[in-house]
């Protein structure tokens, strides 16, 4: 058994962030997502595993490099050109080599593990699993549709009108005889989007006789595409939390309540932490409020500040700051600072694509 992880796209919808970064690399409680994938796969014991990456493959390389920190051998595929979920497949082919395979998008978290799908995947011997979950906007994925009998029919890609609340989240199970759609006059082609599309590939498996399994999945999905996305996961993986640590050095003057870590050589002052929180490694916090549902980067410093259900990437600075900072995601080395200035202005140093909101 292996598995692939897309990895690739632009992550437009999180410019500037993902102007430095792939998106599967951006926190969430101090992890990055592809992390949350990674640790999916590796408790079900799968070990062989290819990310398909493109010009951000020398960050993958840095962090994971070749898997054996995790105990497992992660192989990369260039993916040149991002021409759909189902070309990542295509491109797998020879690393696959004929075995099975689980495929994961890798921004998507799922809480209660990939275990149920997996086992029931392994105990049909099925040809294609399609795992499917409850959504409210279904119509913005690929949806399921049942005969009469329950039977799968086919898959469809955005409906405007689904026919039932399921869709489908980006974790996907197959035997290699899925390249078969690739092949051929009947093979699929490249939609209206030009791309060859992941419920293409069931459709292709479906009518062409194949063993097709359906699993409805257990816990939550998040796919966190955009920014608000990033902190409503945020909030999420921090509220089910359950192990947290304080290996920094907290002050007798600040008071920690509810769930917070408390990364190594990091140092707590006079603050009020207010979990769930998480603080990483070398962050120093003074005469502040940190919390709830916030995540602190590593090498961060707040003095006189508060800040809540945000997301701080490494190295932020918030020194000073009246007002309360609520709902922001913050880049790596940026600075949030009161100034002298006498006259009422605000002044900024500000990249591309951000957003910024000031009250009334
Ligand atoms: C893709 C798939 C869709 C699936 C979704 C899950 O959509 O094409 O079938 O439901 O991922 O996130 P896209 O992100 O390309 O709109």
């Amino acid at each position: 058994m292996k598995a692939i992880i897309a990895a690739g796209g632009k992550g437009s919808r999180m410019y500037p962030l993902t102007f430095t970064t792939s998106k599967q690399l951006l926190p969430i409680a101090n992890k990055p997502l592809i992390s949350y994938v990674l640790n999916n796969l590796i408790a079900v014991g799968i070990k062989n595993i290819a990310l398909i990456v493109n010009a951000t493959r020398p960050a993958y390389e840095e962090l994971l490099g070749d898997g054996s920190k995790l105990g497992i051998h992660i192989t990369y595929i260039d993916q040149a050109e991002a021409l759909g979920l189902a070309h990542v497949v295509k491109i797998s082919e020879k690393f696959v080599d004929g075995d099975s395979f689980v495929y994961c998008l890798g921004d998507n978290i799922f809480t209660a593990g990939i275990g149920k799908p997996f086992k029931q995947f392994l105990r049909t011997k099925a040809d294609a699993l399609l795992t499917v979950i409850e959504h409210e906007e279904n119509y913005r994925l690929g949806v399921p549709f049942f005969d009469a009998r329950g039977k799968l029919e086919k898959v469809v890609e955005k409906p405007e009108h689904p026919p039932n609340k399921f869709g489908v989240p980006g974790l996907y199970m197959f035997s290699s005889k899925v390249f078969r759609a690739f092949k051929g006059p009947d093979g699929i082609r490249s939609s209206a989007r030009g791309e060859l599309e992941i419920t293409d590939l069931y459709n292709y498996m479906i009518t062409h006789g194949y063993k097709v399994e359906v699993a409805e999945l257990e816990g939550q999905w998040r796919d966190p595409g955009k920014f608000d996305d990033s902190l409503e996961t945020n909030k999420l993986i921090l509220e089910t939390r359950k192990n947290f640590k304080i290996l920094g050095k907290v002050d007798k003057d600040s008071v920690l309540s509810g769930g917070v870590d408390v990364g190594a050589g990091s140092k707590i002052t006079n603050s009020k932490i207010i979990g769930p929180v998480v603080i990483g490694d070398h962050v120093e916090i003074e005469n502040s409020t940190i919390g709830p549902y916030t995540a602190v980067g590593n090498d961060c410093e707040i003095a006189n500040s508060s800040v809540e259900y945000s997301i701080l990437l490494e190295d932020v600075h918030i020194l000073d700051v009246k007002n309360k900072i609520e709902a922001s995601m913050i880049g790596h080395h940026t600075m949030i600072r009161k100034t002298n200035r006498k006259s009422p202005v605000y002044s900024f140093f500000v990249a591309d694509h951000c957003r910024i909101d000031l009250p009334e």
